[in-house]
């Protein structure tokens, strides 16, 4: 057994010899860490050329939500989640929707943003100008590193310059724009940033230090709207109670966090399938609920002259087509070929549509029955599974926890010896 997390050459072992390293330096049977590995080679060699250090993959459940009519287009959404009652409750948002056209959608050019911090500038609000002077000799600069994504329409388009005066007052940060097409950007610009700094801290005659992308994508905006039909919905009370529920997150960061983790139940779960970068969407969409200084909600509801509820949403999502896991993983490829989206704004549109869906099925379940009854029963089937039950008794046994309305493990577990114990 070893003892020392410090193994020379891990990294270079394939991903079944550092499956072994595993099972020394834990002591533990072989078969306790079987399920880290990858199903298949084919996918072990995947994992192996995605990341470092692979030994395996982890298979998150994905599902197919259905209903979505998205600018009149219908789609089947993937979306890879490991939450029960996600893709239901989406499906049936997207169904009520559909009465009245579905959801519309816009957005702006794909731009990101990519920053240059520049230090020990003397003079900077004279320095900003004289960056500003050079625009386009940057921006000519930072077009010359990418004449593929030039060609295919995209590239730097401005450069903004920002005082950072509550840091220091001889701070400076350059802010680049740039058109990434169907690329979810991070490589295009952080290129471009590094090409650009020495020649951004010349100008500035000051020394430069992170040149990265922001994901505050805050140019990358992409806007979604929907009818949803209160007869459908189950009346006017049911539209009153979830245009209460929404000023509740409107004004309250407390309840606002968690209305728009349910936004992004659906989000992530489709960035997820695309291959996308979920970390990258879920810390531009939270920083863009802080933009005016306060966290609030992502998305709005009103009643709309007919009664009918209308949902909208707007909110960055720097999504790609090309490039990163979207390119590599083959689940991600058929996830995109399923949606057949032509460009990653169309991705972006659908992905946002998801979202509001999302959210506005959470806010029906919690304005009317609230969340755990249809929660339960998906809940359960978890519960009586980790409780040892077999497939056949697992029906019975969610059967009791859900009319007993007690879905927990101790309860599982009770049930279970119950149901094995021979009659008397
Ligand atoms: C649970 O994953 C998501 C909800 O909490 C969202 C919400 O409260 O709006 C149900």
């Amino acid at each position: 057994m070893t003892t020392s997390s410090r193994i020379p050459g891990f990294y270079k072992l394939d991903p079944e010899s550092r499956f072994q390293k595993l099972v020394e330096f834990s002591g533990l049977p072989a078969e306790q860490l079987r399920p880290l590995q990858a199903v298949d080679g084919g996918m072990a060699a995947i994992a192996d050329r995605m990341i470092e250090n692979a030994v395996g993959t982890i298979a998150i459940p994905l599902g197919v939500a259905a209903n979505f009519l998205v600018n009149g287009v219908d789609y089947l959404v993937p979306m890879a989640t490991e939450e029960p009652s996600v893709v239901a409750a989406a499906s049936n948002a997207a169904l009520v929707a559909r009465e009245h056209g579905g959801f519309h959608t816009s957005g702006t050019a794909p731009v990101m943003i990519a920053q240059v911090q520049v230090l020990d500038v003397a003079d900077p609000q004279a320095a900003r100008l004289r960056l500003l002077e050079a625009r386009d000799e940057l921006l000519v600069l930072a077009n010359a590193q990418d004449p593929l994504l030039v060609q295919l329409g995209g590239g730097a388009r401005d450069i903004e310059v920002r005082l950072l005066a509550s840091v220091d007052f001889r701070a400076l940060v350059v802010h680049l724009h740039v058109d990434v097409r169907d690329a979810m950007g991070a490589n295009a610009v952080n290129t471009m940033a590094e090409a650009l700094a020495p020649r951004i801290a010349a100008i500035a005659r000051g020394r430069s230090l992170l040149r990265i992308l922001s994901n505050k994508a805050d140019l990358r905006l992409v806007r979604a709207r929907a009818v949803f039909d209160a007869g459908k919905l189950g009346g006017a009370a049911v539209v009153a109670g979830i245009v209460d529920a929404y000023r509740f997150a409107a004004v309250d960061p407390y309840r606002a966090a968690t209305h728009n983790k349910g936004i992004m139940n659906g989000i992530s779960a489709v960035v997820l399938a695309t291959g996308n970068d979920t970390r990258a969407i879920e810390a531009g969409a939270h920083c863009h609920a802080c933009r005016d200084g306060r966290y609030t909600s992502l998305s709005h509801y009103e009643q709309d002259a007919d009664g009918n509820l209308v949902g909208s949403i707007e909110l960055p999502l720097a999504l790609g087509l090309v490039g990163g896991a979207t390119r590599t993983h083959p689940v991600a490829q058929a996830a995109v070929k399923l949606l057949a989206v032509k460009s990653a704004v169309q991705l972006a549109e659908v992905t946002a549509a998801v979202g509001l869906a999302q959210n506005m099925a959470a806010l029906r379940a919690l304005a009317t029955e609230g969340i755990q009854r249809g929660h339960m029963s998906l809940h359960a089937r978890n519960v009586a599974a980790a409780a040892g039950a077999s497939e056949a008794e697992i029906g019975p046994l969610v059967q009791r926890m859900v009319v007993d309305g007690h879905v927990r493990l101790d309860r599982a577990q009770q049930l279970l010896a119950e149901l094995r114990a021979p009659s008397r």
